[in-house]
């Protein structure tokens, strides 16, 4: 495996693979590597003959509240990991590769970005899409592998490839759950034992609402009584949203069809959560 902490190697690594007509498949993370994220390498090993890994913390997307400076790091544990799942490229970039004093140009998401995720973390996806965008015009993959666990981002990227025309297919993995069904993530690791029992209550609520919907109850807002009810019984968890939403444009829907997207963010103390269903997809 070949590892970049700066732009020229990289580029040149990517002319290298061009001339020998291979195809590139980028999986962007910020590190802190975890089977959700090497699942997405297995995928992007499908889809790709090479595959880059990122790995940066892109202070860009956390608030000012947020936790950009206790956000889990350890690149020579990445480094390993990523060796071992097949990765060709690590680019790990040092903040001043990535945004060198200067650059101020910025891509602007719009309602969709402005909804869930976007309400509760203002500038959180504008952060996300400058540096999605920085990385695909570093790498230019051919493909790009992001997990449903974050299904608003993943939705926001597949419109930045459409709206920018960038030369892109964009993959979605499903989410990788531990054995009782709790999404991994890498702020799992903020969670005290009795802070993850509680960080249950997220699946727990999907699996009540997604029963409830194969049961025939349709209706949005019954569903989201469904999924209220079963936080309530978790009261160490504080929801901060609970969407039921069309998987365009993350509208709230009256009626719940297959396809619509059921989306839970709570908070347990001071660690956020997030996850997520399609209804009519199995949910473990
Ligand atoms: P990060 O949180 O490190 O996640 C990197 C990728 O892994 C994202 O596509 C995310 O959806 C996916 N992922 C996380 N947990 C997962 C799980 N349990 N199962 C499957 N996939 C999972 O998301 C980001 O980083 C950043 O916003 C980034 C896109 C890298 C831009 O900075």
């Amino acid at each position: 495996m070949l590892f970049c902490s700066d732009i020229p190697p990289l580029r040149a690594w990517r002319a290298q693979v061009r001339r020998a007509s291979q195809r590139v498949a980028l999986v962007p993370t910020m590190g802190a590597l975890h089977q959700g994220h090497l699942a997405l390498v297995g995928l992007a090993r499908q889809l790709a003959d090479r595959v880059v890994l990122s790995v940066f913390v892109n202070p860009l997307q956390f608030g000012p509240a947020e936790d950009l400076a206790r956000y889990p790091r350890d690149l020579d544990r990445d480094r390993r990991l990523a060796d071992e799942s097949g990765v060709d490229l690590l680019f790990a970039p040092a903040e001043e590769a990535m945004y060198p004093p200067g650059s101020e140009i910025r891509v602007h998401g719009g309602a969709t970005a402005a909804r869930w995720e976007g309400a509760v973390r203002p500038g959180h996806f504008d952060g996300v899409l400058t540096v999605v965008t920085k990385l695909f015009h570093l790498v230019e993959p051919e493909v790009a592998v992001f997990g449903q666990k974050d299904i608003q981002q993943a939705t926001l990227i597949r419109r930045l490839a459409r709206d920018f025309d960038l030369p892109v297919a964009i993959a979605v993995g499903p989410t990788v759950r531990e054995a009782d069904g709790l999404a991994l993530s890498s702020r799992n690791a903020y969670l005290s034992p009795a802070g993850r029992r509680e960080g249950l209550g997220l699946i727990q609520a999907l699996r009540a609402a997604a029963r409830r919907w194969s049961e025939g109850e349709h209706r949005a807002d019954r569903l989201a009584a469904v999924l209220q009810e079963t936080l309530a019984g978790f009261p160490g968890l504080t929801p901060d949203y609970i969407a039921i939403v069309d998987p365009e444009r993350f509208e709230p829907v009256t009626e719940a069809r297959v396809g619509t997207i059921v989306a839970l963010a709570a908070r347990v103390g001071s660690t956020r959560l997030i996850d997520n269903h399609i209804l009519g997809t199995e949910l473990p």
